[in-house]
């Protein structure tokens, strides 16, 4: 297939371009990022893939500075919202498929046990209620469209939770760390080989993807120094004690039955995906 990468030079974009370009079905993969196309520009983005041919757009464009889009309303819902229309309505235009990444944060997390793709939305913040725009209006203009929701990225290509962990390790012997709040950290190169498998197989609708298990963020950390052989005590706090600007879920668990009976895709669990991580990354031993 011929694939068109959006947001192909952020964390989840990097990994994405490298899993769909190894794939023994041989795509022919395109990376774009904000320099080449910016998504909020519908005459640009109309031009640009009207063009070429894609078979696949995936949009991993997005605004994503949770606790920054409390206060800058306006470009985080131009990018998330309108920008993501915009890419549906050209991409279905030129013929393409269309794939766009959305989030847990569309969730208020008050639900017991885990959530599954047809539970009603309640965005938990500001940048949820984007996605969740964005989500909307890619299905107006694309009943076709495959939606992919997602959470705790961590991968070799961004700012993330794991790399802020070890930079603080550097400097701290005690960290206080959330531990009210439920989720699944998620590798991107992970994320990457099911949104692949997704593609492939030609699913459309909402899937929900994430590493396996669940953990919060305070148990995250511990497992980080563990692996990483580093000694810091990790001090559970609350939510309201660390007190960030944008509100979070305290349950953001995923179902993933559905992914499973389309794809066969069962990924693995969130502490062996860190270790690999880790080991990729080379610190897994280092003291
Ligand atoms: N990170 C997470 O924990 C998480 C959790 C759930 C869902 N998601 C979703 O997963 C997807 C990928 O996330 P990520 O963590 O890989 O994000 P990321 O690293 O921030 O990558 C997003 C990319 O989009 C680019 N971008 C921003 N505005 C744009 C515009 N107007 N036009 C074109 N490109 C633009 C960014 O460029 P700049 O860097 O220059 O702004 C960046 O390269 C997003 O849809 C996100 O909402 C992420």
């Amino acid at each position: 297939m011929n694939i068109l990468v959006l947001g192909g030079r952020g964390m989840l974009g990097r990994d994405l371009v490298t899993v769909l370009s190894g794939r023994s079905e041989r795509h022919r993969v395109t990376a774009w990022d904000i320099e080449d196309v910016d998504i909020i520009d519908k005459y640009t983005v109309d031009r640009a893939l009207g063009r070429d041919s894609f078979d696949v757009v995936v949009n991993c464009a997005a605004y994503t500075a949770v606790d920054k889009a409390e206060q800058d309303k306006e470009t985080a819902l131009a990018v998330n919202a309108r920008g993501a229309r915009n890419v549906a309505a050209a991409a279905r235009a030129a013929g393409s498929r269309n794939v766009l990444l959305s989030t847990d944060y569309v969730f208020d997390g008050s639900k017991q046990g885990a959530y599954r793709e047809g539970d009603e939305p309640c965005p938990a913040n500001y940048y949820g209620y984007t996605k969740l725009m964005g989500e909307r209006l890619t299905g107006e203009v694309d009943p076709d469209c495959l939606i992919i929701r997602t959470q705790w990225l961590y991968g070799a290509a961004g700012k993330n939770f794991v790399e802020t962990m070890l930079k603080l390790a550097e400097t701290n012997k005690t960290l206080s760390v959330v531990d009210d709040q439920q989720g699944s950290p998620t590798w991107t190169a992970d994320l990457a080989r099911a949104i692949a498998l997704l593609v492939e197989g030609r699913c459309r609708g909402i899937y929900h993807v994430s590493n396996a298990g669940c953990t919060t963020w305070c148990g995250f950390a511990r497992k980080i120094f563990e692996t990483a052989q580093k000694e810091i005590e990790v001090v559970p706090i609350t939510t309201e004690q660390f007190n960030a600007p944008a509100r979070r879920p305290a349950n953001s668990v995923f179902d993933m039955t559905r992914l499973l009976e389309d794809t066969g895709c069962a990924p693995p669990h969130w502490t062996e995906a860190l270790g690999q991580y880790l080991t990729m990354r080379g610190r897994k031993d280092a003291r």
